[in-house]
């Protein structure tokens, strides 16, 4: 039987995933439907018992239902925990969902294997302390990166993701106005979603050097203007989230289905078109 599985999100009619799993489905030759279901904070949980009724048993999650769909798991993974967010929700043969959060080792697995980075003792700076930075980071510090800064616009946040990590020998908050007294950073990673409204906060060129790597978690024109920042402050190289997408969803599909897609051919696939999309999912 077709195994039925969803993207949840809002907005949501743009979101890649349909495209990549079907993509895995034919590779694994796996038979499965992936709908995107478009759905705010507020109906996420009669969306989801709607969908389980029909049969759906695996969904992603993107903006801004990740923290909403960790609530609402009986069962959460040690990672999706730490992230306080779930994007991947399994349910079991008692009907309840289980969470798990992808994102982290996704963008961990796109930074060292697609691009051959070693993070470890890595001098990062994570900008935002949102959803998106909260499910990156754990899986940043797991990585072995060095000292982690976080700066954020409202301070308080960044605390609370610090508290939350529990490393105060690695992390450490800084405010954005303070980031030019900091030195150079060896990874830069853009997790704020000011970009993705075309805001980019202003950010000093001091942070970054012709060792440094910059990372944004969107992709397409939401990438651009940090991206195109990194590049004039002399990084040298710089990354989008398109590979992170990718690779979360190998994961999301590792999970349902039990075995893992290869990801450069649909990556390659995907990089090939015009930047036009603003989602991170
Ligand atoms: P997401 O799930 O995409 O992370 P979020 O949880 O709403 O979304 O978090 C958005 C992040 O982008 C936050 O770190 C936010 O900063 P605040 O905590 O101060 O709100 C950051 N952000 C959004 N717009 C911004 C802007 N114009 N300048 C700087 N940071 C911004």
């Amino acid at each position: 039987m077709e195994a039925l599985h969803a993207v949840f999100g809002h907005p949501v009619a743009h979101s890649l995933s349909p495209r990549i799993h079907a993509a895995f489905g034919r590779q694994a030759g796996i038979a499965l439907r992936y709908e995107a279901i478009d759905v705010e904070p507020a109906g996420f949980a009669a969306a989801l018992a709607a969908f389980a009724a029909r049969g759906g048993s695996g969904a992603n999650v993107t903006l801004p239902l990740k923290e909403a769909a960790f609530a609402l798991c009986t069962e959460a993974s040690e990672r999706a925990r730490r992230a306080g967010a779930v994007n991947t929700l399994v349910r079991g043969e008692d009907g309840a969902w289980r969470g798990d959060n992808t994102d982290g080792s996704g963008l961990v697995r796109d930074l060292t294997q697609r691009h051959g980075l070693d993070l470890r003792e890595r001098r990062t700076l994570l900008l935002g302390a949102g959803g998106a930075a909260r499910g990156v980071a754990p899986a940043l510090l797991d990585a072995g990166i060095g000292e982690l800064t976080i700066a954020n616009r409202t301070s308080a946040r960044a605390d609370a993701l610090a508290d939350a990590l529990g490393d105060p020998a690695r992390v450490h908050v800084r405010y954005l106005d303070d980031l030019a007294a900091q030195g150079e950073f060896d990874l830069v990673v853009n997790a704020t979603s000011a970009t993705r409204g075309g805001e980019l906060p202003a950010l000093p060129m001091a942070l970054v050097g012709p060792r440094s790597v910059a990372v944004d978690l969107s992709y397409g024109d939401a990438a651009i203007p940090f991206l195109a920042w990194a590049r004039a402050a002399g990084c040298r190289q710089s990354v989008d989230g398109l590979g992170m997408l990718v690779e979360q969803a190998a994961e999301s599909f590792r999970i349902w289905h039990g075995v893992r897609p290869e990801t450069d051919a649909i990556h390659a696939e995907l990089s090939n078109r015009a930047p036009a999309l603003v989602t991170a999912d």
